[in-house]
């Protein structure tokens, strides 16, 4: 049997309604972040760990603008992205049902295309073999996030999507690397109250079988989603040179479609 690869998924669909009226003309994951398209992060943080398979989930409205701007650029690298368009966004977990086809029988690592990182997970990504593998960082409102409590050996012991009473203030980002069995963990899983496939629930799949690893967080880590935290974003990149050190892959494409649109953009001066 053929060794799993890792491939990797960035969720970008959904409507931002807690971004609106800056979302009402484009995606969220297109949105500046200091000097970059906020879509350039999740997809450094995963073109940096070694994946180079990567499909991204686009709602319907936005398609073209990705394929502008993503579409030409990773052909000439080493890195393959494909797009595939959700028509309704109906919880995280669904991603690795639309993904289904694109995982095919390996192994997956998702990142949220709003989640920003300091941190570089190569080591975690490259040496995963199975189970799930998710992570923490100590937050003062874990009320907004998906939360995970450890025991006092530090063991993750229960996880709970936006708990309304508190259980821990350790909040887990939106970089999950799972099995295989995720695809079918994914189409077993029932709708929440709020009507959506819930990404706890894959979590709590493999916590429940004593699958589970959680390592913390050390760097940054921001969730681009609120005008807050976007501007927080934008910041902390500039601080902290975030976007300077993007991959060299990465960083080439982005230069080669800025000197491609420039070119272009003398051209239709002329
Ligand atoms: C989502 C997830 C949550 C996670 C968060 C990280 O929440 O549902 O578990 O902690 O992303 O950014 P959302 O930001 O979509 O409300």
């Amino acid at each position: 049997m053929r060794k799993a690869k890792m491939k990797g998924i960035i969720l970008a669909g959904g409507t931002a309604t807690r971004l609106f009226p800056l979302t009402h003309t484009t995606s969220k994951q297109l949105l500046p972040v200091y000097d970059k398209q906020m879509i350039f992060y999740p997809l450094n943080t995963l073109v940096k760990a070694g994946i180079k398979e990567i499909l991204i989930i686009i709602a319907p409205r936005d398609a073209g603008q990705f394929l502008n701007l993503l579409g030409p650029i990773f052909d000439r690298h080493e890195v393959r992205l494909e797009f595939k368009v959700q028509s309704a966004p109906r919880g995280l977990a669904e991603a690795f049902i639309l993904g289904e086809n694109f995982i095919d029988s390996d192994n997956v690592t998702m990142i949220l295309g709003d989640n920003i990182f300091e941190d570089d997970f190569s080591d975690v990504i490259k040496n995963f073999k199975s189970g799930g593998y998710v992570f923490a960082k100590k937050v003062p409102d874990p009320e907004r996030y998906g939360v995970v409590k450890f025991d006092e050996s530090g063991k993750a012991v229960q996880i709970v999507e936006k708990p309304k009473d508190w259980i821990s203030d350790f909040a887990i980002p939106g970089l999950y690397v799972f099995d295989n069995r995720v695809i079918s963990a994914a189409k077993e899983s029932r709708p929440s109250d709020r009507g959506e496939i819930e990404i706890t629930d894959l979590m709590n799949f493999y916590l429940e079988k004593g699958e589970l690893q959680v390592s913390q967080v050390k760097g940054d880590w921001l969730d681009a989603g609120t005008f807050d935290t976007l501007l927080e974003a934008s910041q902390i990149v500039k601080e902290k040179n975030i976007s300077k050190n993007f991959d060299p892959q990465v960083q080439e494409a982005i230069l080669e479609f800025n000197e491609e649109q420039k070119a272009l953009a003398k051209k239709q001066l002329q």
